[in-house]
């Protein structure tokens, strides 16, 4: 079914858009009428998914300033403003705590929270020429307001970008520019891949076991890419003009239960 054409012509980012949730969104955006541009580390992968949605694509590594910087500057030449920013790139880590470096809590936040925060302000000067107020959508993790097991790192980061997204929506205010986090539960995505190799951790016994025969996750599924891309679009259309600071869980209602 064709969409309604609510985001006719705004300019979108979304980085990590080339593949999972990113993708998903990114279609969403684009069957709304958006321009979208997928800012991806993996080019090849970026630029056959905006083949398929009709989007454009700019490489990025979000964790180097040289190509964020660019990507700003390449934004602005062929759009001249922002209205839509997606903050989604990130990498996972199940690093257990025993064998934790500092060199890899460093490289994880540079990624998933420094880099979300270094397009953020490479990009608002563009945000701030929005046709009708600029959009920052954050895409943390139900990992970043709970804790677990050897995911200290990948936890961190995501709750620092839970937090930064109430920082960003005060300071960006005055600018007409809203920012918030979603916060999504188990995805059926690459990032669901066992770190191991060893297969899908949605296959896995506990998972069946703990998740679904025992019903902490109410719905009783995992979640598809597309589940997360409509609350996406919510929260970056006009109906949400008023909603700001938020962070909305997105997860089958796994955070309902204990
Ligand atoms: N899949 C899940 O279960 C799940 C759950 C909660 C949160 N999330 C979050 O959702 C977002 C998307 O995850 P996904 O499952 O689609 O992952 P994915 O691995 O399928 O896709 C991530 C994308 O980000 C890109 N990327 C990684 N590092 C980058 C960098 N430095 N610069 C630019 N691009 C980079 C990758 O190339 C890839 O295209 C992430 O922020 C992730 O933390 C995922």
């Amino acid at each position: 079914m064709a969409a309604a054409q609510r985001l006719k012509d705004r300019v979108a980012l979304v980085t990590g858009g080339a593949q999972g949730i990113g993708a998903a969104i990114a279609r969403r955006l684009a069957e709304e009428g958006a321009r979208v541009v997928i800012g991806d580390v993996d080019d090849a992968k970026a630029k056959t998914t905006a083949r398929e949605i009709g989007g454009e694509t700019l490489r990025v590594d979000i964790a180097d300033d040289t190509t964020v910087t660019a990507l700003a500057q390449a934004i602005d030449k062929a759009h001249g403003r922002l209205d839509i920013l997606v903050n989604n790139a990130a990498i996972l880590d199940a690093t257990p705590f025993d064998e934790l470096t500092m060199t890899r809590f460093a490289k994880v936040l540079d990624i998933n929270l420094k880099g979300a925060l270094a397009v953020t302000l490479a990009t608002a000067p563009l945000l701030r020429k929005a046709t009708k107020g600029g959009r920052v959508l954050n895409i943390a993790s139900i990992m970043g307001v709970r804790g677990s097991v050897a995911s200290l790192a990948y936890s961190t980061a995501k709750g620092g970008l839970v937090n930064m997204t109430r920082c960003l929506a005060c300071d960006l205010a005055p600018d007409r520019i809203t920012a918030n986090a979603l916060c999504p539960g188990f995805i059926n995505t690459r990032m669901a891949l066992l770190p191991d190799g060893s297969g899908h951790e949605h296959e896995t016994d506990w998972f069946k076991d703990i998740y679904l025969k025992y019903g902490r996750i109410p719905v009783g599924r995992a979640g598809l890419p597309e589940d997360i891309a409509g609350p996406a679009y919510f929260l970056v259309s006009d109906d949400a003009a008023y909603v700001t600071g938020q962070v909305l869980l997105v997860d089958g209602g796994v955070s309902a239960t204990f």
